[in-house]
């Protein structure tokens, strides 16, 4: 067998393009069973390239090639060459037109890249390769033109065509068809185009920018779909006028479009002017959206509405850059989530994020740094490293510059870059000029992989007063990079006393303060820092509003972690040392000997400190749930050198059932004291009272397989609902237990939603989560229900994409679990690359399990390289998580 049958492609291999194109023009004519293609474009050399002459190579796959012309005139067959993924035209001239018209199957187009079909409607995903599935282009992000778009098509079927920019004409053909014509201004890689045909409705509304400017704000969706835009066209406002007042930047088009489509392989795409979302992201009613989703839908609109700006007017020079505009949009997104809503919950779920995801792909073998050095396929790199820790590096800048330094970085980044396609050294530079400061160290969190691990020691002496800190970082090495270097650390941190009180604005000694904080500068591998002018020890609060991503080497006592979280004045830092000490807590009872153990697995300290945050005074419940809420199996698995997931299983269920018992009073007095059947409404109260008795239903129904009074709870909430949000609350509380509440409740909800897809996403979902003996069995059947269907990335993700989060069940070591997920990733490979590379996820960390599960996930990783015809999607993760066993062991 070949071993090597796909490339990767290098950032150190990086060349300017050889040709430029100075303006394109699409005319796409849609048939029934076809689509062509004629896309004309004016060409030049690029003076700034290496080589200076030689062939034209335009990227394109899937396409049946018609006709290339050359300045008008036709290229004869001999003249150009074609393979699978490209076309070669042997002799150019320096500056020339090419006219290049192609045929396309859009119907048969299931890997949902390029022109395809999605419940009737057409509509194009060209991020960050799928407009080579449209025509033979220069596909690369740093070659930017003006499009110009003239669609045709049936006029009855697809009234409503859509393209980039404003519409500049539109008009009735003969045979009952009719065309548009877009033009968009703004030069722009091939990725940012967007084309949408279809019978769809809109609602529309307008924004008036700070200039005065009206804008046209549209969101198109199928007829029966009109009423739940509203909250994306709400979330879409407060977006605009957030950029407007908070990074001072306005829309620049006089018409926004959002279109929402059922079937997408990821969350949105911001394409110029014509964002096309998956449904899930736009579509909200009481009934079938739950607050989580309102708040993702809010997050969403934003992320793609902030692209605007970050990803479009300041483009990417190459893929590797990828995180120039996602992280930093994805930071700005997180600004504005936290400017709308709970501050303090918005940061922890996004630590949960970096920790359970992040941290995990960190130290697996598709550890990869924020900018990537090498990929076989860019698809996999759309990662939580890419944009979530990427987010963190931005966020470390704002924390390291300080807010006034950081916003004038910013704003000189797109003062130099308008309309180029830079590099994430571009971004730092501007903020290093900006700030007055080097930041070349900086960017080793460019392109070092991995978690540093903070080890912190205290030493106190009384005499003098002086508090003193030893810092040490150490990253562990990761796959190509054995060796680390130490970053550049921004720590914030407070410092209470016994009562406490922050003693953090009265400490002296010259230490740079961010707001309430102190910030320390961590630089080297080792550090000593020192405060005086203290009476008594102090205690510390470290890495505030976590400040950097970075693992923090535990050194603090539970009683300590137990004081912080009553006594923080940081509110992230509240939580974290609640969740600290959950973790601890479970640990223990993951890790000691089995014979040993009393009747009570949990210490009395950690139950006083749970009860005394239930009974606490915390006035934000959204907070106060997120406190309450124990860290997940993924999440305590990581600690864990070899995981044992039966052990895991039983232990945390265990741990929960007794914290659960203890509260349970505490918890009803919760429950009942917010329990609110009133009329649904989104607001920060409402979702925080729903947040907090959906926590308190989980932990009471843990107790609830004896127990028919816990039971009779889950079914008159589930009955009692009135909303999305509190009847999966329930759902998610029976599905846990076997027997006649479960069964009666998915059938209930199944004949009252089968029609809705997105809710019915939900009820697959439940189901593949459960951890009922019976869920590998539920999910195989599950396979074959009617509205199950691999070409839907969101039924998959439903589905398969929980199961694979299961981890009792996925890891079951009948290896049922395993080979359930196999078959279906080796099915949907042929349909999906994207999203099947996507599921091979829990196979990844095989390394972590015993040897016959290792022996298992192992085959399953084999059988997917060996698979004839593997995508390159699919092929890059499993060979990658083989390592050097990928290469013909076995
Ligand atoms: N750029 C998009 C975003 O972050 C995500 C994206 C990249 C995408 N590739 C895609 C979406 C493929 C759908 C399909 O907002
Ligand atoms: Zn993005």
């Amino acid at each position: 067998m070949d071993q090597q049958p796909f490339q990767p492609i290098r950032l150190v291999d990086y060349q300017p393009p050889e040709f430029l194109v100075e303006r394109l023009s699409l005319c796409i004519s849609l048939a029934a069973d076809h689509t062509l293609v004629r896309a004309t474009s004016v060409l030049h050399r690029n003076r700034d390239a290496a080589k200076k002459s030689g062939p034209l190579l335009l990227s394109g796959e899937h396409l049946e090639l018609l006709e290339v012309r050359l300045n008008g005139e036709k290229v004869a067959p001999d003249a150009y060459r074609t393979t699978p993924e490209s076309l070669e035209i042997d002799t150019v001239p320096d500056d020339f037109q090419l006219e290049v018209v192609t045929r396309l199957y859009p119907d048969r187009n299931t890997a949902l890249s390029g022109l395809y079909r999605s419940s009737g409607m057409y509509c194009t995903q060209c991020e960050a390769q799928g407009f080579r599935r449209i025509t033979y282009y220069l596909d690369r992000p740093d070659v930017l033109t003006r499009f110009f778009t003239r669609i045709e098509a049936e006029a009855e079927s697809f009234p409503v065509l859509l393209a980039n920019g404003n519409l500049v004409a539109a008009g009735r053909l003969p045979q009952g068809r009719h065309f548009v014509e877009w033009d968009d201004p703004f030069p722009k890689p091939s990725y940012l185009f967007a084309l949408v045909a279809g019978n769809l409705s809109q609602i529309e509304d307008s924004f008036v920018t700070r200039s005065g400017r009206r804008i046209v704000l549209q969101i198109y969706v199928e007829e029966h779909n009109r009423h739940k835009c509203d909250h994306a066209m709400a979330s879409l406002k407060k977006a605009m006028k957030w950029d407007e007042e908070v990074y001072g930047l306005e829309y620049d088009l006089d018409q926004y479009m959002i279109v929402a489509v059922d079937h997408f392989n990821m969350g949105a795409m911001e394409n110029k002017g014509l964002n096309i979302f998956n449904a899930k992201y736009v579509l909200a009613s009481p009934e079938t959206a739950t607050d989580q989703d309102y708040l993702g839908i809010q997050a969403v609109i934003a992320h793609e509405y902030f692209h605007n700006w970050t990803g479009n007017r300041v483009t990417c020079r190459d893929w590797f850059q990828l995180s120039l505009k996602e992280g930093l949009t994805v930071f700005r997104d997180q600004q504005f989530s936290a400017d709308m809503d709970s501050a303090a919950v918005q940061r922890i779920n996004e630590v949960r994020t970096l920790r359970q995801v992040q941290f995990r792909e960190d130290s697996s073998p598709l550890a990869h740094p924020v900018r990537p050095e090498e990929y076989v396929e860019i698809n996999n790199f759309y990662t939580v490293t890419v944009y979530n820790k990427g987010a963190e590096l931005i966020r470390m800048l704002y924390t390291l510059l300080g807010e006034a330094a950081y916003y004038r970085g910013f704003a000189l980044y797109i003062q130099r870059h308008d309309g180029q396609a830079v590099t994430c050294e571009d971004f730092v530079q501007a903020m290093a000029d900006a700030s007055g400061r080097d930041l070349s160290p900086f960017m080793r969190w460019y392109t070092q992989a991995g978690t540093p691990q903070l080890t912190i020691q205290e030493s106190w002496q009384q005499e003098q007063g002086l508090y003193g800190l030893t810092v040490s970082q150490q990253t562990p090495p990761t796959p190509g990079q054995p060796r680390k270097v130490p970053v550049p650390i921004p720590l914030l941190i407070g410092l209470l006393d016994d009562q406490g009180n922050d003693l953090t604005a009265t400490l002296s000694g010259d230490h740079e303060r961010r707001g309430d904080d102190v910030l320390l500068e961590v630089t080297e591998a080792e550090q000593q820092f020192r405060f005086t002018g203290l009476t008594s020890r102090p205690h510390l609060s470290v890495l505030r509003s976590f400040s950097a991503p970075v693992k923090l080497h535990s050194f603090r006592t539970r009683d300590e972690l137990a004081f912080l979280s009553v006594h923080d004045h940081d509110l992230f830092n509240r939580w974290d040392a609640a969740f600290s000490l959950s973790e601890l807590v479970l640990l223990d009872l993951v890790t000691e000997d089995s014979a040993d153990r009393d009747e009570r697995g949990i210490s009395d300290s950690y139950l006083q400190a749970m009860q005394s945050l239930v009974r606490s005074s915390i006035t934000d419940l959204s907070l106060l749930a997120e406190a309450l809420r124990l860290p997940t199996e993924n999440y305590v698995l990581q600690k864990l050198e070899q995981i044992d997931p039966d052990r895991l299983y039983q232990a945390y269920h265990r741990g929960k059932q007794e914290l659960a018992a203890f509260l349970e009073t505490d918890l009803l007095d919760l429950y009942r004291k917010y329990r609110s059947t009133g009329a649904y409404r989104f607001s920060r109260e409402d979702v925080g009272q729903r947040s907090l008795c959906g926590v308190c239903l989980d932990y009471l129904a843990s107790l609830a397989a004896h127990r028919t009074d816990l039971t009779e709870l889950c079914r008159s909430h589930y009955q009692e609902a009135g909303n999305m949000t509190d009847r999966m609350i329930a759902l998610t509380a029976a599905v846990q237990l076997e027997g006649d509440l479960r069964e009666a409740l998915l059938a209930d909800f199944e004949q009252a939603w089968h029609r809705e897809p997105l809710v019915m996403d939900k009820w697959f979902a439940v189901q593949a989560s459960s951890s009922a003996a019976d869920t590998v069995g539920r999910v195989e059947k599950l396979l074959h229900h009617p509205d199950f269907s691999l070409n839907n990335p969101n039924r998959v993700r439903a589905l398969i994409g929980t199961f694979g989060q299961n981890h009792f069940h996925f890891h079951h070591h009948s290896g049922s679990g395993y080979r359930l997920v196999t078959r279906v990733i080796l099915e949907l490979d042929a349909l999906n690359p994207q999203v099947a590379a996507r599921m091979a996820g829990p196979f990844v960390s095989w390394r972590r399990y015993d040897g016959q599960r290792q022996q298992q996930l192992r085959a399953s990783l084999r059988s997917m390289v060996e698979k004839p015809g593997v995508s390159r999607d699919l092929y890059e993760v499993a060979n990658k998580s083989l390592g050097d066993q990928g290469e013909g062991a076995g």
